[in-house]
């Protein structure tokens, strides 16, 4: 354990505008400093660093804390590799301290397997380059196979001998003890007492964990035995659960955070593959179904991935079923079907990296826009084929945690399909309905995710356990932008304005549809324009007793334990942030109201008579859609179903 003493060093050297600036660019805003936040895919800056105390706060996900929490959340790193991070960085040795006993073993015992992985990877990587056996027959494959000198190194690829104690023997002499060989699964032992090494004579992958430290390795097969198993991996270890690593994230993840996606193949020669085509925002699940940790690893990341698929119809199917456990997991999907039979690697060594870039980038497809297609290809004509697949599809809709994404979707899906929306949402009901039966059987899911004030989507979820109209749905939101006015409206912001002048400027132009919502927004106005307080229990008073009864449903209890803290901070509480909340609800009532816009438009381009007229509408349908395509995007969680697809609504009405 580093001792107290070095970590308070390491404290005390801590600038924290120098440590953020490493990874991102940021920039001065009066004392403070503000930059785009690393960790969503945000436009407007909502990242703040306040040097004078040492700590950052990113008001669009929420992650706040001090210089070492950034190098952890945005490194991946535990809390010791952070502070040897940062030790290095300031030039500040470290002394280490007695632990517990118990603790102390566990730990060296970690440590200890991960310098004996290292020391085998570097084993592995001298035999690939210095052994003749390695040279021509481990290098001979990587070259022909099309691997690069860059990414052999980059991925510290290397090559067993074809013997059966070469590496135990070289690591006893080298000082290591048999056991710690066998717990790193480096060697196996027989039931006679026997030891033979695990790898043997096949091209070695090393698996890294976040921080770039060699966890397992996974061997594969030169020739094609048919009684050897092509790969061999390392067994699961202290270090090594299979379950929660991506290989190829370590690689991978500042490329991920820049282009804000990440692929997702099969293997660890995918992976190679797409680095050698100079894409590297790439990672690999090993030829299993995505498991939920690997989905939480990903979110640390990116929430939005794109899958590749190899093209024949079987697989298709099948893969298809497994991708509802990634949209449950939050995520985006988007979908490559790589032509038949081909995956990356064979797909680039044929046509070459520019072809392969190219046609991901063309290729690269909505998921649940990409099954319907599909499954309409070869069901319109069949009336019990097409109830069967709207079924399916409407499953995986309902997989999407974010009411707002499923109703988007859904109103895809109902202009695709050409189901009314009503029936639709009847169908979702019934399934909904069967998934809770089921959820009652087996275990309790987790409680749904709460994100403070405006928790709104969640709260959405739990009230209507459905899809909502666009109506519905923007009623909730102005609810919510009441709810964070009346609770939050007097603060300040950073920018030392009120929150309430924010929000009315934002909201200039809105009419609330709820006539109760205007009217609290009118008399708020009055309130602030005569001079009175509006804290909520002042506000509340100007009120009609039956409005003021319709807001103190919305009034927050948190928000009165903390009344008495620092009153122009930022912050206030652990979850209560002026800003982040404000242009939140603004953001959401914005969403809203182009959705109830693109709604009402819609049925407008069905009521036109003319192709010209139609043609008219359409137009405005498309500009709505890149809105709220902005708008989505600024909220940072959400991706909409037409991003990559053009504009859906044209193209189908172009076809009646
Ligand atoms: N895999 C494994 N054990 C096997 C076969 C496959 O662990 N016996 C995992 C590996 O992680 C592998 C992935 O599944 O990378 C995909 O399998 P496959 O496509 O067969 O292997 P590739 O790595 O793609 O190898 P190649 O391109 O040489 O076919
Ligand atoms: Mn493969």
């Amino acid at each position: 354990m580093i001792s107290r003493n070095t970590i308070d060093e390491i404290k005390s050297r801590i600038d924290i505008v120098d440590v953020i600036s490493d990874f991102i660019n940021v920039k001065r805003s009066g004392q403070n400093y503000k930059a785009l936040s690393p960790f969503t895919n945000e436009k407007t800056a909502s990242f703040y660093v306040v040097p004078n105390k040492g700590i950052f706060k990113d008001f669009s996900s929420g992650k706040g804390g001090d210089a070492i929490t950034f190098v952890m959340e945005h490194e991946g790193m535990s809390y010791t590799e952070a502070l040897r991070y940062l030790a290095k960085k300031y030039g500040v040795e470290i002394k280490e301290e007695l632990t517990p006993e118990k603790d102390q073993a566990a730990q060296s015992e970690r440590d200890s397997l991960y310098i004996v992985m290292n020391y085998a990877k570097d084993y592995y990587k001298d035999l690939l380059h210095k052994s003749d056996e390695g040279q021509s027959i481990g290098l001979t494959y990587f070259r022909e196979r099309g691997f690069t000198d860059r990414d052999i190194e980059k991925f510290e690829l290397g090559y067993a001998l074809n013997e059966w104690n070469g590496f135990e023997k070289t690591a006893l002499k080298a000082g290591y003890s048999p056991e710690i060989l066998e717990k790193a699964g480096l060697i196996v032992k027989r039931e006679n007492g026997n030891t033979y090494d695990r790898f043997r004579g096949r091209v070695i992958f090393p698996v890294h964990n976040l921080s770039g430290k060699v966890i397992a390795f996974g061997a594969r097969m030169l020739g094609k035995e048919k009684d050897q198993p092509k790969y061999i991996n390392s067994p699961e270890t202290d270090i090594y659960h299979k379950s929660n690593v991506l290989y190829g994230m370590f690689q991978a993840k500042n490329e991920i955070r820049k282009h804000e996606f990440c692929y997702l193949v099969e293997g660890y020669t995918d992976v190679i593959s797409l680095h050698q085509s100079g894409i590297q925002n790439v990672v690999a699940s090993s030829g299993t179904a995505l498991t939920e940790e690997q989905i939480k690893l990903m979110r640390r990341f990116t929430e939005n991935v794109t899958v590749l698929f190899d093209g024949d119809a079987a697989g298709i199917k099948a893969a298809l079923r497994g991708i509802d456990l990634v949209l449950k997991g939050g995520l985006n999907v988007r979908i490559v079907l790589l032509p038949d039979g081909e995956d990356p690697d064979s797909f680039s060594k044929k046509r070459g990296s520019s072809e392969l870039v190219q046609f991901l980038k063309e290729h690269t497809r909505d998921f649940i826009s990409f099954k319907i297609d599909l499954y309409t290809a070869d069901a319109s004509r069949d009336p019990i084929k097409k109830a069967e697949l709207i079924r399916d599809i409407l499953t995986s809709i309902t997989a999407i945690p974010d009411p707002l994404k499923r109703t988007v979707y859904l109103q895809e899906c109902s202009k695709k399909l050409e189901v009314p929306l009503s029936v639709l949402s009847i169908e979702v009901k019934k399934i909904l309905l069967a998934g809770k039966t089921n959820e009652a059987k087996s275990d309790r899911n987790a409680p749904p995710q709460q994100d403070g004030l405006t928790s709104s989507l969640s709260e959405i979820h739990s009230l209507s356990k459905s899809f909502l109209t666009s109506e519905e749905s923007l009623a909730l939101f102005e609810r919510e932008f009441i709810k964070v006015l009346i609770n939050l409206g007097h603060y300040r912001t950073a920018e030392g304005e009120h929150a309430y002048e924010y929000l009315f400027r934002e909201s200039q132009d809105v009419e609330f549809l709820n006539p109760v919502h205007q009217e609290i927004v009118d008399q708020y106005k009055i309130e602030v324009t005569e001079g009175h307080s509006v804290k909520p229990s002042d506000f509340m008073r100007a009120l009609s007793p039956d409005t003021a009864a319709y807001v103190s449903g919305f009034l927050v209890q948190k928000y009165f334990i903390s009344e008495g803290w620092k009153k122009h901070h930022i912050i206030i509480g652990d979850e209560y942030n002026v800003e982040q909340s404000s242009e939140k609800v603004i953001m959401q009532l914005k969403l809203g109201i182009i959705l109830k816009m693109l709604g009402d438009n819609l049925q407008k381009v069905k009521e036109q008579k003319t192709v010209e007229e139609q043609n008219e509408m359409l137009e405005i349908q498309a500009t709505l859609d890149g809105y709220k395509n902005d708008i989505a995007r600024g909220l940072g969680r959400i991706v909409l179903p037409g991003l990559t697809s053009g504009q859906p609504g044209v193209k189908h009405f172009q076809n009646q």
